[in-house]
């Protein structure tokens, strides 16, 4: 049989049994839902925040957070985008800038797309951060607006780059004359507070708004609403409901994580060519997710980062006892030595070990050697196939896979 039969087989499998989903888009992380259940009160407060921009009023200047998932960003949109329809209505002078600062990337294009929004042209690049700066100024005193900036991830902005630019943003009204500026800044790193000077804070932050995680049944209710838009009537079942509500619950209560094995546990019932999405699909998608995620943090780990981590295989190779940072860093040494690249310290090495254990890929433990006092023991938390098959198609590793450290192989005829 050719291939083009397999593939006939494959979509006309697709093609038949996809009776599940409605509607794929609805679980995607950017949709907006017209409900939001569970967030009324944080709805209502940020409303009841915004609201004097409608009798032409700055409002407060508002910082949201709370972990990741928990409605920050769901929520901030669905209020500016009742109160842009009923800023229109009322014909009040209002604009809306939302930005995410994680995607949006450098001071200079935050301030581009907050001058794009009002109308403005800025090259993409050019000028100097304060130049743009001073454009943004000059365009939005000229635009007579009351401009509600929306600054979402703004710790992406600040941990890269210090708070020079939200120093800028919190003292623009004293500059302003004919118009006014409000921000709301949203985060889900809850130690922000510690990277921005107290002056930038505390006016950031004259209102405060926290979001706590969903518990379970919260979860569920939520993932109830989207189903119904999602999959066809009677798709779903029970337990596979409940199932990813308590999941996503146990974790932090996260509702984009939630989605995301709902969404998932679909594709795998659909593939199975199952009628009906099931607890068992959704522990596929649990582990297929998970895989996922593994696998793009081994992907995006730093050259040395990689490094370690294949001298821990090869030591777990060789021996399948955990090894010392001291073994670790001599497979190190000569696989940079064979890699022609040059060595980090030590005790460099030990904050990377420290690292990839925080990430779940190392295993590290003190363990007491009695009297010779104590050592780290370190052993791999991945499986070595895992590490062959992300590093193998990288040409540079997948030869540092296959190569045999020399000390190692000394040191198994030692022994024999
Ligand atoms: N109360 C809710 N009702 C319906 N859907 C929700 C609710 N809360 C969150 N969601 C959905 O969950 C997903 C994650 O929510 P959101 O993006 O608002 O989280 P976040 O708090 O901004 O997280 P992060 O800090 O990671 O940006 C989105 O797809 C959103 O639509
Ligand atoms: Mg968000």
């Amino acid at each position: 049989m050719g291939n083009p039969n397999i593939l006939d087989d494959v979509f006309e499998k697709f093609v038949n049994c996809a009776k599940l989903f409605k509607d794929r888009e609805v679980l995607r992380h950017d949709y907006l839902p017209e409900k939001l259940p569970h967030r009324e009160d944080q709805i209502r407060v940020l409303g009841q925040a915004v609201a004097p921009v409608l009798k032409d009023a700055r409002c407060s200047n508002i910082f949201l957070y709370g972990k990741t998932g928990t409605g920050k960003t769901a929520v901030a949109k669905f209020v500016l985008s009742h109160l842009e329809s009923k800023a229109k209505e009322y014909g009040a002078p209002v604009k809306f800038c939302y930005v995410n600062c994680r995607m949006t990337g450098s001071e200079y294009r935050v301030f581009a797309s907050l001058s794009q929004s009002l109308g403005l042209s800025i090259p993409f690049t050019g000028l100097s951060v304060g130049e743009v700066f001073d454009r943004f100024r000059n365009g939005l005193d000229a635009s007579r607006t009351i401009f509600i900036v929306v600054l979402d991830e703004i710790d992406a902005l600040i941990k890269d780059r210090g708070d020079g630019i939200l120093y800028e943003l919190t003292r623009i009204n004293e500059a302003l004359h004919k118009s006014k500026v409000s921000i709301i800044g949203i985060s889900n790193d809850l130690r922000l507070k510690e990277f921005l000077d107290p002056r930038v804070f505390s006016s950031l932050s004259e209102e405060e708004m926290v979001f706590r995680p969903y518990d379970a049944s919260e979860l569920r209710n939520i993932l109830l609403e989207r189903s119904k838009l999602s999959f066809y009537d009677g798709c779903l079942s029970e337990p596979a409901l409940s199932i990813c509500s308590a999941l996503a619950a146990a974790e932090h209560g996260d509702a984009r994580r939630a989605l995301d094995l709902l969404r998932v546990a679909g594709e795998v019932a659909e593939r199975n060519g199952s009628p009906l999405i099931t607890e068992e699909h959704v522990r596929d998608a649990e582990k297929h997710i998970e895989h996922n995620k593994v696998v793009e943090a081994l992907k995006n780990l730093t050259l040395h980062s990689k490094l370690v981590l294949l001298s821990v295989y090869h030591l777990n190779k060789a021996s399948g006892t955990n090894a010392t940072t001291g073994e670790i860093y001599d497979v190190y040494n000569e696989l940079c030595g064979e890699l022609g690249v040059s060595l980090l310290t030590q005790r460099r090495l030990g904050t990377l070990i420290n690292e990839l254990d925080v990430m779940g890929l190392l295993n590290s433990k003190v363990v007491s050697m009695g009297r010779y006092g104590r050592t780290k023991k370190i052993r791999l938390e991945i499986s070595r196939t895992l590490i062959q098959d992300v590093f193998g198609s990288d040409e540079r590793l997948s030869r540092m896979i296959k190569y045999e450290p020399k000390l190692l192989s000394k040191n198994t005829h030692n022994r024999h």
